[in-house]
């Protein structure tokens, strides 16, 4: 359990608030190159409960400025993006993309005021066809994180995301969870369909894991065991990076990884943006078409994705909710599924929602399973104390490199060391990509 204040401490993330402030510190990832086009319209964009819109210029400049007019506060949504700037449609203020007043045609062509208004805007960085923001308060921009697949082209990526209505850190400690695998995600007679049949049947056969977890210098890494039934263990290791980044284990020969970022829209939603990618070759058309049908943690298949609007993160939203349990077959939990939900993502996002939409964590009672989930907050509780107590940027922000690293997976023997086994699995290295059991 945590204290009420200890959970409120975590889970707020607004202008000034404890959390708020630490995550402002770093690089945040929220959109896709191809979301905003030349003059195109702009996206409406809600983070850290902030709200905003990115566009982008004649120039191709990418922006992110306040939705808010400063004038008198229509929305910039409407505006017309043309000329090197968003105008609204009130008085035709326009602003460019840092968020400058660049013509102020409602007022007489010798006055000067445009100079002196301005309106909220965001520096971005735009890699791997992701654009990041970053909403601190240093003037020195940090580097992104050293992520693997930020220098890989775009035939080697498949990417996504999806909005869940719960706050983040209940999102992000799914990604921690191994235990809940023999469980939410489990079929009740062995699926023949699946890739990955020998790690089902160790998940199925063991459903106690051991756990065990490493501070890093970027977060935690979250190893967990389960017995394989031949004297063997079945170890794997998933990475927890500051704040909100997850890496979890691979599969099968030559495997693809992935990345994923549990982002606050606010304290009460959050969106899910990740990447499959594989280090060192392209997918195939055929692999690019299985994987953007796939129903994963962040991926949602195409015929539950609700029609795009023009809300944050309009394109992302799933239509299998609360209110219709997201499409709970009790029979197909009688013979089929444990959970009774077809959709791999909503069988995490059940159990997830209806803990609340920022749940009371004075009110649980943790078990041995809960050793990723117990180290993570730990470990962002004591950010935020030392955040709050000396002011300075968190040492990872500025040393991109810690963040080149990879999850794992494989078997060990009793005797042999997880820590020792996986040092050099779990760096990014372009010689090697070490094959996981599937
Ligand atoms: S409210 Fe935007 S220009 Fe007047
Ligand atoms: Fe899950």
């Amino acid at each position: 359990m945590l204290s009420a204040v200890d959970n409120e401490l975590m889970t707020r993330v607004g202008a000034g608030t404890s959390m708020g402030n630490l995550m402002r510190e770093y690089w945040i990832p929220f959109l896709f190159s191809s979301e905003i086009v030349v003059d195109g319209p702009p996206e409406r964009v809600r983070l850290l409960g902030e709200d905003l819109l990115a566009f982008r210029d004649a120039s191709g400049k990418p922006g992110l400025i306040g939705e808010s007019c400063p004038h008198r506060g229509a929305s910039l949504y409407f505006g017309r993006n043309e000329n090197g700037g968003l105008a609204c449609i009130y008085h035709g203020w326009q602003f460019d993309v840092n968020g400058k007043c660049v013509a102020m045609p409602s007022e007489p062509a010798t006055s000067n005021f445009h100079d002196k208004v301005a309106t909220v805007s965001y520096p971005l960085a735009e890699q791997a066809g992701v654009i990041w923001t970053y909403m601190g308060s240093s003037s020195a921009l940090p580097p992104l994180p050293g992520l693997e697949w930020l220098d890989l082209p775009q035939d080697q990526i498949v990417a996504s995301k999806r909005v869940q209505y719960s706050n983040w850190v209940q999102g992000m400690e799914g990604d921690l969870d191994q235990s809940h695998l023999s469980f939410t995600h489990r079929w009740l007679t062995l699926n023949p369909d699946s890739y990955r049949r020998g790690v089902d049947v160790i998940r199925q056969n063991d459903t106690h894991p051991h756990f065990e977890v490493l501070q890093t210098e970027y977060g935690v890494v979250v190893a967990c065991s389960r017995e394989v039934g031949d004297g063997r263990k079945y170890w794997r290791l998933t990475q927890q990076m500051m704040p909100f980044h997850t890496i979890t284990p691979p599969y099968g020969d030559d495997p693809t990884r992935n990345w994923r970022a549990w982002v606050p829209i606010d304290d009460e939603n959050v969106f899910v943006i990740g990447l499959t990618f594989h280090p060192n070759k392209p997918f195939t058309a055929e692999e690019r078409e299985g994987l953007e049908q796939r129903a994963g943690v962040w991926t949602i298949s195409p015929q539950f994705r609700a029609p795009k609007t023009s809300v944050p993160f309009g394109a992302w939203r799933p239509t299998l909710t609360v209110e219709n349990d997201f499409h709970q077959d009790r029979e197909l939990q009688r013979n089929g599924l444990y959970s009774g939900i077809p959709e791999f993502w909503a069988q995490d996002a059940a159990p997830q929602l209806t803990m609340g939409r920022i749940f009371n964590r004075a009110k649980e009672h943790l078990g041995t399973s809960d050793t990723g989930i117990i180290t993570v907050r730990r470990r962002l509780l004591n950010a935020i104390k030392k955040h709050e107590v000396d002011g300075e940027t968190p040492p990872e922000v500025l040393n991109p490199g810690v963040y080149q690293v990879r999850a794992d997976a494989l078997f060990l023997e009793p005797d042999e060391s997880w820590l020792e086994s996986t040092a050099e699995r779990r760096k990014v290295s372009a010689a090697s990509n070490p094959d996981s059991p599937a």
